[in-house]
């Protein structure tokens, strides 16, 4: 029987070790404390500020958001953040990405205190995960909620594991294989230039995709009994016909893939929630790492 990954279930597992030591903290006058800056009216950016920003106050963190008109230049939004770098309430800066194209988004990402930088994205963070520096590291919270996935369904140790990651993004699969890595997987590194993609896939034991491209991996691109991990949060039109509401997809045809697989997240329902969980214990951490 295919196990299908539930991340609502493992998020809210998350959620709740994080209130109950945020409760603890903030005991010794260390309540963690979050912002996040939106800049523009993009719809779906607007959307997950507002839940970062709603579950960081259900975990009873000081929950501050900065929403910047879309004119916002680069120098103004440097000196916002550099303004919360030395507020001692924020333990966690996040900046929505994408960023309006007069804004240099390394400029920014580079600007966040490496404590505080809670999504993981500056060279410092990007480093540790590279090198294996776990322990000290921000881990970007998409690839380490995908982690969490890999290890709830194949235990702790992968050791020898093949792991296939289709996408070499920054923000996921760059880092998703520095992790599976770590954790002594064989790694390979799929993208949009790769030849004969099935068949590297049909190699993976665990299988991550995150590429933004609605249902590729077809059913007969898994091997029997691996865990595949979708990323993608696509939304595709209704089909004329009627037969079909626009509806969200991941970059796996799930309803194929998931009669050969051992396990498999959802879409929605599976890595999506955990993205937040992870946001929120990232948090928690710099926190107790401000209060030594
Ligand atoms: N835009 C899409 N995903 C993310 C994310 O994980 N962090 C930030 N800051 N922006 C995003």
């Amino acid at each position: 029987m295919t196990e299908i990954i539930d991340g609502k279930v493992a998020s809210q597992d998350v959620v709740a070790e994080v209130k109950r030591l945020s409760a603890e903290l903030a005991v010794s006058g260390g309540t963690p404390g979050l912002a996040v800056v939106i800049v523009g009216e993009d719809p779906a950016s607007q959307v997950y500020v507002a839940s970062k920003s709603r579950m960081a106050s259900e975990c009873g963190f000081h929950s501050v958001q900065y929403s910047l008109s879309s004119d916002t230049s680069e120098n103004e939004l440097v000196d916002l953040v550099c303004k919360l770098n030395f507020d001692p309430q924020i333990h966690g800066i996040l900046v929505q990405l994408p960023l309006p194209s007069q804004i240099d988004t390394g400029r920014i990402i580079q600007a966040i205190a490496p404590e505080k930088d809670v999504d993981g994205f500056n060279f410092i963070n990007v480093g540790k995960v590279g090198t294996g520096e776990l322990g000290t590291a921000f881990i970007p919270c998409t690839p380490a909620g995908a982690m969490l996935l890999i290890e709830r369904v194949r235990g702790k140790d992968l050791t020898g594991l093949n792991a296939v990651v289709v996408g070499r993004s920054n923000i996921v699969g760059k880092p998703m294989a520095s992790l599976l890595l770590a954790a002594n997987c064989t790694v390979t590194i799929a993208h949009r230039h790769t030849r004969d993609l099935a068949t590297i896939t049909r190699t993976a034991d665990i299988l991550v995709v995150a590429v933004g491209k609605p249902e590729l991996v077809k059913g007969d691109w898994v091997k029997p009994g691996a865990t595949v991990i979708d990323v993608g949060i696509n939304r595709v039109p209704a089909l004329a016909d009627g037969t079909r509401r626009t509806t969200l997809v991941g970059d796996v045809d799930f309803g194929a893939v998931k009669r050969s697989a051992g396990a498999i997240t959802p879409v929605p329902g599976g890595v999506g929630p955990m993205t937040i969980a992870m946001l929120m214990a990232n948090t928690l951490v710099s926190a107790y790492r401000a209060v030594g």
